[in-house]
């Protein structure tokens, strides 16, 4: 509860930063449900128009379209002023780990298009290393069992991400998730990534590094700190 909590602060922190008549990116996982309901209500209360949702997800896309945000194909509008999202882990340079609610490939794509991307948590994310968790990694389905081993064989553990049913888990893009843990965290998530990204049928890996703009922690206590 304490949790949810400082989430919600970081989401209604992120809210007020939305200007009239922008784009807006809406991430996707626990904490970007709060801010969608956050900037939904300013919409709905303030007499503010914004011009465009674009959602790293589905599930997003849905909830900001039942709360009667005026949602947009990313493809529609090319650019992004400002991303909201949340994260999994981040370290003191905003280095950050994202996909544990399986959407990291299109947030990063929308955040990469994006003015700026705002990312909202509470301070359980913060971490020193990067890897204390997992590394989701998105795997095109053909020929993922032999994708897997060439993963393996650069010395990491995998598990392939499943659904709550016990079926394998599919990204909105229609590929698996492999979830990679490390012995130790990480002093170089960089160097893991460089070795991962080149392993054909990876899509991409859920380091997000220099893509961090403004980072607010929120506080059980509806306090919000900005990074
Ligand atoms: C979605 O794929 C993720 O990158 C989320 O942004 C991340 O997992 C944070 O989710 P929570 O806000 O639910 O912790």
């Amino acid at each position: 509860m304490e949790q949810e909590k400082a989430k919600k602060a970081a989401a209604e922190a992120a809210a007020k930063l939305i200007e009239p008549n922008t784009v807006v990116g809406l991430g996707t996982g626990s904490t970007a449900v709060y801010f969608i309901e956050a900037l939904a209500r300013r919409v709905e209360t303030e007499g503010f128009a914004i011009k465009a949702a674009v959602a790293s997800s589905r599930r997003s896309a849905e909830q900001a379209h039942q709360l009667g945000l005026p949602v947009k194909d990313l493809g529609d509008v090319f650019q992004v002023d400002l991303t909201v999202d949340g994260a999994d882990e981040i370290d003191p340079q905003k280095r950050m780990i994202k996909g544990r609610g399986g959407a990291h490939v299109r947030e990063k794509i929308l955040a990469s298009s994006s003015g700026e991307m705002v990312v909202i948590a509470d301070e359980t994310k913060l971490v020193e290393r990067l890897g204390v968790g997992v590394l989701p990694v998105e795997i095109v389905g053909y020929g993922a069992p032999s994708t897997r081993v060439k993963v393996e064989n650069l010395g990491y553990r995998s598990s392939w991400r499943q659904s709550p049913d016990g079926s394998l888990f599919l990204t909105d893009n229609g590929n698996l998730l492999l979830d990679l843990s490390f012995e130790e965290p990480l002093s170089h998530p960089e160097e893991v990534h460089e070795e991962l990204i080149h392993i054909p049928g990876v899509v991409d890996t859920g380091f997000f590094f220099q893509i961090a703009g403004r980072i607010l922690i929120g506080r059980p206590n509806g306090t919000v700190e900005i990074r």
